[in-house]
């Protein structure tokens, strides 16, 4: 399945873990829709690990736990299309999924097809228990295939953290987005690596083939499955969300919508970054002057703008610049080029071809560079 756009979207896992049922999908997808979210293109409802029945039916086929979806999959997935969004779930390549339930293996052609009959839009795959006898590649490989004939366009969304080189074959799966680093937790540590980590992906991040930088925690503040403490600051958190959307990193959103408080939707929701992220060539980043703690990048864009995060990973404040010269533009004596901050909207040329600001600790900033010929 052709997907042109980073995915955008809810999932389960990192506030509610194995704590889900009927109820919270339908709610969530009310409040979503009500606080607006899908108009800024979330639009996937995705069940993570812990929905199914622990044995398969006499079939062989997996069954959802009708203790937590009394009515089914099928009519779940026909409430989310009512209000115009769509349903993901999840599987796994293994023997069993991450946290013991019936996976895939072996099964493949039969779950797609089940998924299929369901009316679901999107499988997130994972990695855990994989056969000692088949590599995980084939595995992806497999699914990859009965998904693409069971019938109905399912987004194919690979999870193997980038385990056994992930990005030297994902391309070869159909898998549309794929998770290139472990998971997240709710605090500044789990950010600053995947940040870090994320890196070695530019290259390989394309159109069609989304490096996920795994789901969001912005809004959870320590709360829930993946929370630890107090989570981050709201500053951590715009750093957290101004390097996913500027990589085009895919965006599911982890918190629990129903309780959102407002800072946490303004941060989900600002339209320049969502427009970066869904930039619709997914350009490589090139760095202008990065270290191992500070990072300073840009993205040529679409409409021929340019995107640059600065990004203080390191526990000091910063003074810092970049120059004309660092986005290829050395002595373009014919051009004006201005620099708006994507938060404050404010707008400031270069000086003596250099731009320089201040970034504290933790923090990060995000521009759009606009070129106009004079
Ligand atoms: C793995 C994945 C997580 C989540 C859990 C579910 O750890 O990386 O995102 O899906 O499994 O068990």
């Amino acid at each position: 399945m052709l997907v042109s756009k980073p995915p955008m979207g809810w999932n389960t896992w990192n506030t509610f873990g194995e704590k889900i049922n009927e109820d919270l999908i339908k709610e969530t997808a009310d409040v979503l829709v009500e606080k607006g979210l899908d108009k800024f293109g979330y639009k996937y409802v995705v069940i993570d690990d812990c929905w199914a029945l622990r044995e398969r039916d006499k079939d062989g086929k997996i069954t959802a736990d009708p203790v937590k979806f009394p009515h089914g999959i099928k009519a779940l997935a026909a409430y989310l299309h009512e209000k115009g969004l769509k349903l993901g779930m999840y599987s796994c390549a293994g023997n069993m999924t991450c946290a013991g339930y019936p996976a895939s293996f072996n099964h493949e052609f039969t779950d797609a097809e089940t998924f299929a009959e369901w009316g679901v839009d999107f499988l997130k795959y994972d990695f855990c228990y994989l056969p000692k006898t088949v590599s995980g590649k084939y595995l992806f490989r497999r699914m990859g295939l009965a998904l693409l004939n069971s019938g109905r366009d399912i987004l194919f969304s690979g999870c193997s953290w980038g385990a056994d080189n992930t990005k030297d074959w994902i391309k070869t799966t159909s898998a549309s987005m794929w998770r290139c680093t472990g998971d997240i937790f709710d605090n500044w540590e789990s950010l600053k690596s995947i940040i870090t980590l994320r890196a070695d992906f530019d290259a390989v991040n394309s159109v069609g083939s989304y490096a996920d930088m795994d789901m969001l925690i912005v809004g959870m503040n320590g709360k829930g499955n993946v929370g630890l403490n107090k989570g981050c600051t709201e500053e951590e958190y715009r750093t957290h969300i101004n390097v996913w959307t500027f990589m085009g990193s895919p965006l599911m959103v982890g918190a629990d919508l129903r309780t959102l408080d407002d800072k946490s939707l303004k941060l989900l929701t600002n339209k320049e970054l969502i427009a970066i992220d869904q930039d619709s060539m997914s350009c490589q980043p090139f760095d202008l002057y990065s270290s191992s703690d500070f990072m300073q990048k840009a993205r040529i864009l679409d409409n021929g703008d340019i995107a640059v995060l600065l990004c203080n990973l390191s526990d000091t404040d910063r003074g810092t610049w970049f120059d004309l010269s660092s986005l290829s533009l050395e002595q373009s004596g014919d051009l004006d080029v201005t620099v708006t901050d994507v938060w404050t909207n404010e707008t400031r040329g270069f000086v003596n071809q250099c731009f320089s600001t201040f970034v504290k600790a933790h923090e990060s900033k995000v521009y759009r560079i606009k070129l106009k010929k004079k």
